[in-house]
């Protein structure tokens, strides 16, 4: 019998499929199989949030759940979001509020703001807080993470982009 299972998944919108080990998490597969080493890796048990993800459009931890169970899903990683040269507004907003130090913790927290911004558009600093309270981070204090994203959110009430 193989010990592999064929997975196909769509990261970033290009389509992958794969044989993997019923056992590899997901963060593995992203950062060891596909190369997406954008995801980081902490605790590995659900508890730091710099793993997420977007899975289906809703964010996920990635050391949580393994490869296999996104057979068939839409993956999307901070890779998604932009380039050096070409940031999103929102890893723009992250850069021009300090809302990053070591960045460890970086790529959770944008994929986990994407996430929040698409459900509360206009979040009040309130709803930022406990949007990003599943996150840790041990560098900036959260204040200046809230301001990023809350400059995120006032850009959309501008319309701008
Ligand atoms: S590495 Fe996944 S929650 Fe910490
Ligand atoms: S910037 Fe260092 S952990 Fe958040």
């Amino acid at each position: 019998m193989s010990d592999t299972l064929d997975i196909r998944v769509v990261v970033n919108g290009v389509t992958y499929e794969r044989a993997v080990e019923p056992r590899l998490l997901l963060s593995d597969f992203l950062r060891q199989t596909l190369g997406l080493t954008g995801t980081h890796v902490g605790c590995e048990h659900g508890v730091c949030g710099a793993c997420t993800i977007l899975l289906d459009g809703d964010s996920a931890r990635a050391c949580l759940t393994f490869a296999v169970q996104a057979d068939g899903c839409r993956i999307e990683t901070v890779e998604s979001l932009g380039t050096v040269a070409r940031m999103s507004p929102l890893q723009e907003a992250f850069r021009e509020h300090h809302g990053l130090q070591c960045g460890f913790c970086t790529a959770g927290m944008l994929m986990t703001s994407v996430d929040l911004l698409k459900k509360w558009p206009l979040a009040s600093d309130a709803e930022i807080r406990d949007g990003l309270s599943g996150n840790l981070c041990r560098c900036t204090g959260y204040q200046h993470i809230v301001a990023a994203v809350r400059a995120a959110a006032a850009q959309r009430k501008d319309g701008s982009k």
